[in-house]
Parts: C-alpha cells; sequence; structure tokens
C-alpha cells in the first residue's frame, strides 16, 4: 500500500488529465466518448485499447491491462507506483510530504545504487571537464570531435589512470566500499584493498529511459584491448534490457516516427551532436526481445545501421530477424565499407547520413543482396539455399500481405515459379515461428505478465452491478438492500463490494480512479478498469439492475447447494449418519428459499 495520503493522489489525478498523459506517450483517436490506440503493453494490429475521459481509467481488452493514470505511467515507464505519483506529482505540481517509504532492503539498496552511480558520474565528468587542453583525454575528445554541449549532455567523463580515484572519492563521499563493489565500480583488492574498475578511459554513462544512470561503458584512448570495458550486471544495470541514449531519443523518436539504432556509444553521440536526433543503440552487436519491446512502446518503426564490416552484417541479420518476429517495421541503411554511423556523419555530413538513412533497404532487398553475393544464384541448389534462407527470414512477417508480396518478389528474382516457393514455405510450417514467438513471449511474461492475456473472471452479472454502483451512488443502496458482500462470487468483487458499502455509509462518493489507489493492496487494477470500461449499453437500469440481483442470489444458491452435496456425500460415504441428516434437511431448506 502507497504511504501517500489518499487526498494527494486525488489531488493529482484532479490536476492532470489521463487522455493528455497517455496521448504523451502513445497516438490516441478519438472513438465515441472514448480515445482508442494499438495497446503499447502487447503487440496487435487492431486497437483494443481505450482510455475513458470520463472515468479517468485505461484498458485494453487484448491483454487486460488497465487502471488509473498512475498504473498506466508506472506500467509504461516500468517503474514503481510510487515513482509513478511522484513523476505525476512533479508535473501537477503537487507537494507530496514527506515520508518515509518502508523498504524492503532491495529497494534500498537499488536507490543507494542509483545515487552512488549518480556521483561517479559526476565525478568522472567533473574530471573530465577540469582537463587541461593538452592532456591525453582532452586531445583525444577533440580528435573524436565531441563537442562541450553533447559531451555534457551525455555526462561523458573521464577516469584517470590511478588505481584508486574514484574508491577514494567514494569513501570521502561516506560510501562503503561494499556499495562501490555492488555498484560494480570498484573491485575487491588482495587485503582487503579496493580498485577502480575503470582507469585510464573516457567514461561513458548509461542511462534508463528515465535519465538514471544505470553503469558505465569505458574506451580506451588508443588502440589498447580490450577497447571497451563495461559495468558488470549490477541489481539496477541489466544489459539486455536497455537501449542507450533512448532518454534522450524518445521524444524524437515519437516525433519522426521512427527510430535509428546503431551499435556504440559514439554512433548515438555524434548522430546527437549533428541534430539525428532519433538515434539510439543497442550497445554492441547482441540485440534483445526486451530492447526491442523496449523500443516499441515509442515507436514499430526503426532503421537498423550496424557497422559496415562482417560482426556488423551477422548483427543486422539477427536483428532483422528479431524485429520482424516482434512485429516491428525494420529497414536497413547500408554505409560505405569499413564505416559506423559515427565516421559516416564525420565524412558525409548529416545531409549524407539522411540520405543513407532514406536509401535504407527492406529485409527483402537487404538479405537477398547479401545471399546473391554469397552464391552463384545459376545453380538450382544454390536457389534453394537462397530460398530456404530468405524464407526463415519471410516467414517471420506477420502481415500476411506483405508476406506474399515478398514470396512473389523473390520467385521473381530467382526466375522460379511462385508456387515452388510456397511449398517451401509450407514445409517450414507455421511452428516454426509460432513456437519461437512463444518461448519469447513466456519468457517475457516473468516478471510483469503483459504479453499474455491477463485473466478477470467475473460473471456478467457481478461485472454490470459494480459497473452500476460505480456510476451511481443510489445504486449501492439498491443492492445493500439485498445482497451481502459474501454473496458475490469473485473475491475481487467482495472487496469492491465492501468497499463501496462502507464509503457510501460514511456518505463519500468514490469513483472507479479512487477505488484503485483505495484498493492497490488488494485488488488489481486492471480487474476495476476491466469492469468499469465494459462498453455493453444499458437499456433498462433499474430492470438490469434486478435481474442481475436475483442472478447473483441464484448463483450463490447454486454454488451452496453444490457445497452441501459435497459435503452430504462425504459424510455419507463415512457412515457420518448425523452430519448426513443435517445436511440434507439444510440442503432442503435452503432449495425451498425463495430467490
Ligand atoms: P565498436 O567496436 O564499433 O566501437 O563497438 P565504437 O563504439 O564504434 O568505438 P570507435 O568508433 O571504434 O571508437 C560498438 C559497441 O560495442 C560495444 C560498445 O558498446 C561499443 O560502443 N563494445 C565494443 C563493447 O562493449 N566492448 C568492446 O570491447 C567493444
Ligand atoms: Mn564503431
Amino acid at each position: 500500500m502507497s504511504k501517500i495520503p489518499e487526498h494527494i493522489l486525488n489531488e493529482i489525478q484532479d490536476r492532470c488529465d489521463i487522455v493528455e498523459v497517455v496521448s504523451s506517450y502513445i497516438p490516441l483517436n478519438p472513438a465515441g466518448r472514448n480515445f482508442k490506440a494499438l495497446c503499447p503493453f502487447h503487440h496487435e494490429k487492431t486497437p483494443s485499447f481505450i482510455v475513458s475521459p470520463d472515468k479517468q481509467i485505461y484498458h485494453c481488452f487484448g491483454c487486460n491491462s488497465g487502471g488509473n493514470v498512475f498504473n498506466f505511467v508506472k506500467e509504461h515507464e516500468k517503474i514503481d507506483f510510487i515513482d509513478a505519483v511522484k513523476m505525476l506529482a512533479e508535473k501537477t505540481g503537487v507537494k507530496l510530504p514527506e515520508y518515509r517509504q518502508e523498504k524492503g532492503e532491495d529497494s534500498s539498496l537499488v536507490s543507494t545504487i542509483y545515487t552512488i552511480n549518480d556521483i561517479a558520474a559526476g565525478f568522472y565528468s567533473g574530471l573530465l571537464i577540469k582537463c587541461a587542453a593538452s592532456t591525453d583525454v582532452r586531445r583525444y575528445v577533440e580528435k573524436r570531435g565531441i563537442e562541450d554541449e553533447v559531451l555534457k549532455k551525455f555526462r561523458v567523463g573521464y577516469a584517470d589512470s590511478s588505481w584508486r580515484s574514484l574508491a577514494d572519492y567514494l569513501t570521502q563521499r561516506g560510501i562503503k566500499h561494499e556499495m562501490g563493489l555492488k555498484a560494480g565500480l570498484v573491485l575487491n583488492g588482495k587485503d582487503n584493498s579496493f580498485y577502480d574498475l575503470f582507469r585510464g578511459r573516457l567514461v561513458f554513462p548509461i542511462f534508463d529511459v528515465r535519465g538514471r544512470v544505470l553503469g558505465f561503458g569505458a574506451r580506451v584512448m588508443d588502440d589498447s584491448l580490450p577497447k571497451y570495458i563495461n559495468s558488470p550486471e549490477t541489481i539496477v544495470y541489466k544489459k539486455a534490457q536497455h537501449l542507450y541514449g533512448l532518454n534522450f531519443a524518445k521524444p524524437h523518436i515519437r516525433e519522426k516516427g521512427f527510430a535509428i539504432i546503431s551499435e556504440g556509444y559514439l554512433d548515438v553521440i555524434t548522430s546527437h551532436q549533428y541534430g539525428i536526433s532519433n538515434s539510439i543503440s543497442s550497445l554492441g552487436t547482441a540485440l534483445t526481445v526486451e530492447q526491442i519491446r523496449l523500443l516499441r512502446r515509442y515507436t514499430h518503426k526503426v532503421v537498423m545501421v550496424y557497422d559496415a564490416d562482417q560482426a556488423g552484417e551477422m548483427a543486422t541479420l539477427r536483428g532483422l530477424d528479431l524485429f520482424l518476429e516482434e512485429g516491428m517495421n525494420v529497414k536497413i541503411a547500408c554505409l560505405e565499407k569499413g564505416h559506423d554511423p559515427d565516421s559516416f556523419i564525420r565524412k558525409f555530413g548529416p545531409r549524407g547520413f539522411d540520405a543513407a538513412i532514406k536509401k535504407a533497404k527492406n529485409l527483402f532487398e537487404y538479405k537477398l543482396g547479401i545471399l546473391k553475393e554469397k552464391f552463384n544464384t545459376d545453380e538450382p541448389e544454390a536457389k534453394a539455399e537462397i530460398v530456404k534462407e530468405m524464407l526463415g527470414t519471410i516467414n517471420r512477417v506477420r502481415n500476411a500481405v506483405v508476406k506474399a508480396e515478398f514470396i512473389k518478389n523473390l520467385s521473381a528474382e530467382l526466375s522460379i515459379k511462385e508456387e515452388a516457393v510456397w511449398e517451401e514455405l509450407k514445409k517450414l510450417g507455421k511452428g516454426n515461428r509460432m513456437s519461437f514467438s512463444y518461448a519469447q513471449g513466456r519468457q517475457a511474461t516473468g516478471s510483469r505478465g503483459q504479453e499474455t492475456k491477463r485473466q478477470v473472471s467475473i460473471s456478467p452479472a457481478e461485472k454490470i452491478l459494480v459497473r452500476l454502483m460505480l456510476e451511481d451512488a443510489s445504486v449501492v443502496d439498491t443492492v445493500k438492500g439485498s445482497l451481502q458482500p459474501f454473496d458475490f462470487k469473485s473475491p475481487d468483487v467482495r472487496h469492491l463490494i465492501e468497499t463501496l458499502f462502507s464509503f457510501n455509509a460514511e456518505g463519500t462518493a468514490i469513483d472507479a480512479r479512487r477505488l484503485i489507489n483505495y484498493l492497490e493492496d488488494r485488488v488489481s487494477p486492471h480487474v476495476i478498469s476491466f469492469i468499469v470500461n465494459d462498453e455493453v449499453r444499458i437499456k433498462d437500469k433499474e430492470k438490469n439492475i434486478r435481474d442481475c440481483i436475483n442472478v447473483i442470489k441464484k448463483e450463490n444458491k447454486d454454488r451452496q447447494l453444490k457445497d452441501i452435496q459435497g459435503r452430504l456425500s462425504l459424510a455419507q460415504k463415512n457412515g457420518y449418519k448425523d452430519e448426513a441428516k443435517d445436511l440434507l434437511e439444510e440442503f432442503n431448506r435452503l432449495l425451498k428459499t425463495g430467490s
């Protein structure tokens, strides 16, 4: 349960419109009284995500995620409820009372690590700023052409070559060595000593989407190896889950409608320096499904610009399949051999880079180009190999029309009959793709469970009745006269009814968005948004209420009868005659009561 007082939550909600907040993340289209969109929490082609300005609630009928404005920000930013409240409080100018969160050890460790990371980023960038122009690092920065402004924006810093600069600084700041160790910044030496991980390197902080420092990458300033040393995975830094530069790029990705993804720190920094601000990087070559899903919250379109070398090509092909698998529209921009976006932009300017982006190839052109270079297309075996390779990718395309178009082109390019290609595709079978995406989907559900549909099991009568009670407080009186909370089957609904009854007794009104905050630790927000966003029109309200009450009574009675029957047969089986007799009487009594 959040320790933020309810009236503060209400005040924040009063000051921010859910439509405004949601539309700052995803495009919304008006649909009757509501707004519709493609759900940002699961993949879909037709919108089933709705936002209700009246109720200040959102709900996706595809994956059943839902809740109020706090829940949306929490889910979208992947942050805690409290952090979502803080974010919106800041936006709306509502002052939060000083409060001390009763944190488990983990969450206080997490925030300590963030703090240490932030201190370290400040320390390294301070060192760089203080360096004289004649120093190696300054000369290196100049040689790379990184301007001061972008250097500051990305908080690029310098780790000098002594062994304990940061370790000592952290001690000065009252931070224990073990914490530096947990942040992955210092290492254990001999005899209880500690030393810095990064020495004699240019340091790049890695941010999350909110701009918090998660970890670092550090580059040597000559040709020695390893070129980069990166932070180890820590309690806050999970390499596979972040995209470098996304915190700066996200508004520009929305504005431009697509993202440019490259491999390295400097590719992003140089892009941003030259105004190509929708640029992000996967940091190294192994793009992950989690990174793609993170990006998918901001756009479905991406252009990959990986290094024009063999490793880059392999990574591009792999990334291509993953993007398709996740339903993204992906293109590949090719640079002159030996270039990466950083060096390309420096040589050909942002215009040259823009042109390369505009010329980006679709998966078909790109992959076929590579395969045709590799194989001699005159030989049938080579054709077969190309078809097999191409189909492995084409099979991942989700849109049937696009898929058919690719198959048509492929057969034309190789001068083979289209049917033959279809035949081969059939052999691959749908199972191939399905089982893959299934496995991926399952994996991702672990923490948040968003890719599979959440379950809400509430009977229609209970659903309608709660909805009507929330729309009109007088319905609560009617229901109170006929039903008790325990008459309802769903435990969630029981909580809701209890709360509605008690608020009604106090004479205070409660709406759905408040109910969500109030019941935060007892009823999942998507259950409430599921109930209130029901679009079924109710014509004769009075009759509907009566019918629902009767159905609930009947359902409840049936449940009780079934329960008695079960106990009765158990008693009979075990020869408990007295108990069986009592149960039978109870059964008959219940059977006779009117419903
Ligand atoms: P690159 O080797 O292309 O480096 O690796 P770069 O960033 O473009 O650097 P320059 O242009 O040679 O100065 C691309 C990315 O792969 C990761 C880094 O994130 C790097 O930015 N990488 C590379 C490592 O993590 N470790 C390495 O040893 C090399
Ligand atoms: Mn590079």
